[in-house]
């Protein structure tokens, strides 16, 4: 051995130019899903307490919202909407309601913008007054899978029916991308996309979440549907499953802490796979910046390169707009 080292990877280091000519990992805008919150009301934007930055829009500012993202290159957008008590049931029945809030507002989206994509949501969370993604039985407190899957499917349909480009069940019932593709496809709408919430882990990072939404389990916990988060595996059991079942993409959800799982997915299939870089993930950057503890700027942009790089094809993210600008400036 020379006592001077032969091999100096620091020479690719050296200046900003070597260092941007072998960057292996960019964002861009494409890259970008935003996931937005949606209210009953008029010109109305509440700030979520826990996502500083983020709000709750009424269909009005929401299109506004979009109009602004959609100036900043982004073209992917998934809403969720806050539903008043009144309108909540067991069954999630609201959620099927053409002329409610969240249909009429995805039909209006796709009126104005008819160009950008919109993934819906499948799950009952936001419509059931037990706060649960299935049905809830009313002795015992299990989560009933296969009686939710009517319900899912006709969520789905009423979707598709308003618009939307992509399903997104996120309810983690067993079986219901099979179900919802037979939906869809026997109502005529086998060109709308499903992107499956493939691995989506019970986590304590859906916290900000459930307050914008104000969407928590009444009673218990999601454990019995959402997958552990000790568990590798069981991932690919699920990804083998929606590929069977006919999901065009994979999600996993949340991101940060499932790294190694959006890897292993990537490298497992063919499928685009994309990652949700979930409300509590955000809050925690947003936070520790708040404090000046950290530079909030670079600590978005590192943790989104870095669930890109873990081989995310697309990334759903409150961040979204924050990180178009950034890229704008360059
Ligand atoms: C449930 C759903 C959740 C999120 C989106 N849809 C979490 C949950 O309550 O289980 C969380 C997204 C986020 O935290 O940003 N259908």
């Amino acid at each position: 051995m020379p006592n001077v080292p032969t091999h100096r990877p620091r020479r690719n280091r050296k200046s900003q130019v070597i260092r941007d000519m072998v960057q292996e990992t960019r964002l861009t805008t494409h890259d970008f899903i935003y996931p937005v919150f949606l209210i009953e009301g008029q010109s109305k934007a509440l700030e979520i307490h826990s996502m500083p930055g983020i709000y709750r829009f009424t269909a009005d500012r929401l299109i506004d919202e979009i109009g602004r993202c959609v100036e900043l290159g982004i073209k992917s957008f998934a809403p969720f909407p806050a539903i008043n008590d009144s309108l909540k049931d067991r069954l999630a029945q609201e959620s099927k309601n053409p002329e409610g809030l969240y249909l009429r507002t995805v039909a209006d989206i796709k009126r104005q913008f008819p160009d950008i994509a919109i993934m819906t949501d499948v799950a009952m969370d936001p419509y059931s007054s037990d706060g649960h993604d299935g049905i809830v039985d009313v002795d015992s407190g299990e989560i009933l899978n296969d009686a939710s899957l009517e319900v899912l499917g006709q969520m789905a349909l009423a979707q598709a029916r308003a618009g939307a480009d992509i399903i997104g069940p996120s309810d983690m019932m067993d079986g219901r991308v099979a179900w919802i593709r037979d939906v869809l496809d026997s109502n005529g709408f086998s060109h709308v996309s499903i992107m499956s919430y493939t691995a989506k882990y019970a986590s304590a990072f859906y916290g900000p979440f459930r307050d914008a939404l104000d969407s928590a389990p009444k009673r218990g916990d999601k454990k019995t549907y959402q997958m552990n988060y000790a568990n590798r595996l069981e991932a690919l059991r699920e990804l083998a499953l929606d590929e069977a079942e006919g999901a065009d993409m994979v999600m996993i959800k949340p991101a940060l802490s499932y790294l190694d799982i959006i890897r292993e997915v990537k490298n497992a299939t063919n499928l685009p796979v994309t990652a949700y870089n979930i409300s509590g993930e955000y809050a925690m950057v947003k936070a520790a910046a708040q404090n000046g503890w950290i530079d909030g700027e670079k600590a978005m942009m590192e943790v989104l390169t870095s669930i890109k790089r873990a081989g995310a094809d697309a990334i759903l993210t409150y961040f979204a707009p924050d990180a178009a600008e950034v890229l704008r400036r360059g």
